[in-house]
């Protein structure tokens, strides 16, 4: 029976057009959902947007519209986005639609009656200019922390989740589950910010009507936190547990960006434990992109549209930097001239070079037929080695979500059949009749070799692996052997490949 695979990425708020931080989780999402499938599982791959809150209501008054509007607007540009990079989600979730607030008022319904929810008092510290509360402690002079500015004290009927009943719950969790919260760092931060206490939560609002009613009390609106984390679940048709949710729940991993690991390592995890729930068997936290050196923001107008980015290089060179470059779990650093480099070195370089050498030998010398491969040299069998190695290491990397260093391994693969080539010179075998066998070994060798090299690559960048894939006579790109060697059959017709990348011009914007 295949195996059930959950991965999600954090449902994007529509105040916003999306930009490469957002692609950037939606691609590594799709990278292991893509790769699960190669490998037989049976995926379900969630995305989606977050469209209540005090936020997306602003910006529709803004604009002159209606929230709903916004968000009808803005979902398309989403959704476009997605079409274009290829991402494979299985399904889009919006919290505007019906089976999410649904399921919002049940999970909200279920804990209120359990006495989980209670309805008490909010007082704080407000900052009007700010709209934020603050805590007694967090005020510096009885000012704002932020602005500096006088603070009031304020007094809002709120439903509070009872959070802090559950600290010693989610510290036992976290300690007996190593892997929950990755990277490693990250993890020591949520449990320093455990052990200091947690409070409970005001888990509604009446300070605005944009969001889901509290069931029974409509005066208040669910906070927008609890309605987004619910999407998790009610994505998969919460509380009917005949179908996705049973099936899929609880997630493989959700994939976030650093700074809404709070949320998705305490809040959600303790309401989930409040409705008797599992918990994600992880949560990874990925690190942020600046813009050439500086942090991307509206007002310095250097956010990087992917757009743009997908028109200029294609869509499967922006999918491999984004993966390539930095390391998933820190911050990195966007710019053209990083991308262009990628592009020449790794793709157009040892990539595509690889694949055209190769295919035009086969091509020159038998006619594109692949051969019978004879004995291998230990050469051939070390080369062979490292293939079936790097199968190993991927499937080690993914399951850690080092993008980068899985990459890195198929790109030593790729060095080494270029240095097989170069060491093998197959063009002074050509010249003597008696080494046609040999020659034959050695261009199966080479391009069996691709063949693995291009199926794990599908997963990164699919229309190329495609290209590849049907250069070499493959059609069949699924089933649960790709990736081992000995997939390709002799007597194949290979055609010789046209370049896979152009190389790009390096010069100054
Ligand atoms: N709506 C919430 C998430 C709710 S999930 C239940 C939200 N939305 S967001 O649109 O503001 O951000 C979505 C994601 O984009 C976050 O994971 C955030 O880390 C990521 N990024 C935003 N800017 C980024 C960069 N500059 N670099 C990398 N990721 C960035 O938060």
């Amino acid at each position: 029976m295949s195996r059930a695979f959950y991965v999600s990425t954090p449902i994007y708020y529509v105040n916003d057009v999306p930009h490469i931080g957002h692609a950037y989780t939606t691609v590594a999402a799709d990278v292991l959902a893509r790769y699960r499938r190669l490998r037989g599982d049976d995926v379900f791959f969630l995305t989606g947007t977050d469209e209540h809150g005090q936020k997306v209501e602003k910006v529709a008054t803004a604009a002159g519209e209606t929230p709903l509007e916004l968000a009808d607007r803005v979902v398309t540009r989403f959704q476009a986005l997605w079409e274009k990079l290829d991402i494979s989600y299985t399904d889009f979730i919006r919290t505007t639609q019906e089976r999410h607030k649904q399921g919002v008022s049940h999970l909200f319904e279920k804990v209120l009656a359990q006495g989980d929810i209670y309805l008490g008092e909010y007082e704080d510290w407000y900052c009007t200019p700010c709209e934020t509360f603050w805590t007694e402690t967090q005020l510096i002079d009885y000012k704002c922390p932020d602005c500096n500015r006088p603070t009031e004290k304020l007094k809002e009927e709120s439903y509070f989740f009872r959070m802090s009943k559950y600290q010693e719950q989610l510290l036992a969790h976290i300690d007996a589950n190593p892997d929950f919260i990755q990277p490693r760092s990250r993890r020591n931060e949520i449990v320093s910010f455990v052990k200091e206490g947690l409070r409970d939560l005001s888990v509604s609002r009446t300070s605005f009507t944009w969001g889901i009613p509290v069931p029974g009390n409509p005066r208040h609106v669910i906070y927008v936190w609890f309605d987004a984390l619910a999407n998790y679940i009610t994505g998969l048709g919460y509380p009917d547990a005949s179908g996705a949710f049973g099936g899929y729940w609880p997630a493989d991993v959700h994939l976030i960006g650093k700074d809404i690991l709070r949320f998705h390592a305490v809040y959600w995890p303790t309401f989930l434990m409040a409705a008797g729930l599992p918990l994600p068997k992880k949560v990874f936290a990925h690190g942020w992109w600046t813009v050439e050196g500086q942090k991307m923001s509206k007002s310095l107008q250097n956010v990087v549209e992917p757009n743009m980015l997908i028109d200029k290089y294609g869509v499967d060179a922006v999918r491999y930097f984004l993966l390539r470059e930095v390391p998933f779990g820190l911050d990195g650093d966007f710019s053209h001239t990083a991308l262009v480099h990628r592009i020449n070195s790794d793709l157009a370089n040892d990539l595509g070079n690889l694949l055209s050498r190769s295919t035009a030998m086969l091509s020159k010398y038998f006619g594109g037929v692949v051969q019978a491969p004879g004995g291998l040299t230990d050469k051939d069998f070390t080369y062979k080695t490292v293939t079936e190695e790097m199968v190993r290491q991927v499937e080690r990397h993914l399951e850690d979500l080092a993008f980068s260093k899985a990459l890195q391994s198929i790109w030593d693969v790729i060095s080494a059949g270029n240095k097989y080539i170069d060491e093998m010179a197959p063009w002074t075998l050509a010249k003597d009749p008696s080494q046609k066998e040999r020659l034959g070994a050695i261009m199966y060798c080479l391009l069996e070799s691709q063949r693995i090299v291009h199926s794990l690559l599908a997963a990164f960048m699919p229309s190329t692996a495609e290209k590849a894939l049907s250069c070499l006579g493959i059609t069949d790109t699924g089933g649960k052997d790709i990736f081992a060697w000995g997939g390709l059959a002799a007597g194949t017709t290979v055609r010789k490949a046209e370049p896979l990348f152009p190389r790009i011009e390096e010069k100054e914007e």
